[in-house]
C-alpha cells in the first residue's frame, strides 16, 4: 500500500516546492488564535521513544487546531507486552485515529506503519534514520532570521552519526544550494557523510567550519551513544565545544541552533546557550506553528 496522502515520512523524498508550501502556511499558523482545521479529528501520538519539544508541540499544535490527541507510550501500554509496531497501528486505527505521529528507535518504522494502516502517518524520529518535522521547523527558524537560503552556510558540529536532525536538514538545506559543512571527530562527522547530499563537505577544525558560517548547528554529544566509540570527551571539549571566542569566528551575526537536548558544558558553554545568538528556543517556539502546518498538510487542509 502507498503511504496515505498527508503523510510526513521523510525530507529526502520531499519536494523543495512542497517543502516551502509548508514553510509558507506555518507562517499563517499561530496556537494563540486557534483555527478549527483539525476540528473533531483524533491525532494518535505513537511514542516509543523519550521526548519533550517533539511531543508536546505537536500536542499543543493538534490541539490548536481542534483536534482531540491521544498519547501511547511504550511504558503503560501494550507495546510494553511485546504487541507488534503493526498490531498497535491496526488497534489505533480501529479505535478511530485519523492521524497517527509516530516516534521508534528503529529506522523505517514510520515508513512501515504507512505502508500497512490506511491513515497518513507523521514520522517524529525514526532510528538514526530522519527527523523531518525538525528540519522543517529548523528551515523555519533560519528564514525567521534570514530573508532566504540564497548565499547560505551552515557548519553543523558534534555527533552527526548518530543524529537523524542532521540527516533531515542535510537534505532539506541541500535542495536549496545551501553549503553545508560537518564538522566533528572521524567517529562522529565520517567522510562517508558526504554522500548524504549534494553541497555537504566535512572538516575536523572548527575553524574551517566556522569561517564564512551563517547558522551553527550543534548537536547532542550523547555519552551513551559513544559506546564502543574511541571518544575522548575532555578532548572533544577542547576541539569542538561552542564558546564565545570560537563563535566569533563565525560571521558576527552568524546564530546558534541546537534541536535540544543541550547538555551545557559538552556541546556549548552557558554564554553561548544563553547568548543573543542562540535560537534554541526560538526553535522550540517554532515547532508549534510549524508542527500545526505539517498537521493541516495531513489531513488535506493545508490550502
Ligand atoms: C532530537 C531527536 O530526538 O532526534 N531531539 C529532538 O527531537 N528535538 C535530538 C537528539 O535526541 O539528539
Amino acid at each position: 500500500m502507498n503511504p496515505a496522502r498527508g503523510s510526513l515520512l521523510d525530507i529526502e523524498h520531499l519536494e523543495a516546492g512542497e517543502i516551502l508550501r509548508i514553510l509558507k502556511f506555518a507562517r499563517r499558523m499561530n496556537p494563540d488564535k486557534p483555527r478549527p482545521l483539525l476540528k473533531g479529528k483524533r491525532l494518535m501520538l505513537l511514542f516509543y521513544e523519550a521526548s519533550t519539544r517533539t511531543r508536546s508541540s505537536f500536542e499543543i499544535a493538534a490541539k490548536s487546531l481542534g483536534a482531540h490527541t491521544v498519547l501511547i507510550q511504550s511504558i503503560g501500554s501494550s507495546i510494553e507486552k511485546g504487541e507488534s509496531l503493526l498490531d498497535t497501528g491496526y488497534t489505533v486505527r480501529a479505535v478511530g485515529a485519523d492521524v497517527i505521529v509516530i516516534r521508534h528507535p528503529n529506522a523505517g518504522a514510520a515508513q512501515v506503519m504507512a505502508q500497512h494502516i490506511d491513515l497518513p502517518v507523521i514520522n517524529a524520529g525514526d532510528g538514526l534514520h530522519e527527523h523531518p518535522s525538525q528540519a522543517l521547523l529548523d528551515a523555519y527558524t533560519i528564514l525567521r532570521n534570514r530573508k532566504s537560503f540564497k548565499g547560505l552556510q551552515v557548519a553543523i558540529v558534534g555527533d552527526i552519526f548518530h543524529s537523524r536532525v542532521a540527516r533531515s536538514a542535510c537534505h532539506l538545506l541541500s535542495k536549496f544550494g545551501v553549503k553545508i559543512i560537518l564538522c566533528g571527530p572521524p567517529e562522529l562527522a565520517p567522510e562517508i557523510a558526504t554522500t548524504l547530499a549534494p553541497g555537504v563537505r566535512v572538516t575536523r577544525h572548527i575553524e574551517d567550519a566556522l569561517r564564512g558560517t551563517d547558522v551553527i548547528m550543534l548537536l547532542r554529544v550523547q555519552t551513551e551513544r559513544l559506546a564502543g566509540l574511541k571518544i575522548d570527551l575532555t578532548e572533544y571539549i577542547a576541539r569542538y565545544q561552542m564558546n564565545p571566542t570560537r563563535l566569533k569566528m563565525a560571521e558576527p551575526d552568524a546564530i546558534v541552533m541546537h534541536p535540544g537536548p543541550i547538555i551545557r558544558g559538552l556541546e556549548l558553554t552557558s554564554e553561548v546557550a544563553d547568548g543573543v545568538q542562540a535560537r534554541i528556543l526560538e526553535e522550540v517556539h517554532n515547532g508549534v506553528p510549524t508542527r500545526m502546518a505539517i498537521l493541516a498538510r495531513a489531513v488535506g487542509k493545508m490550502r
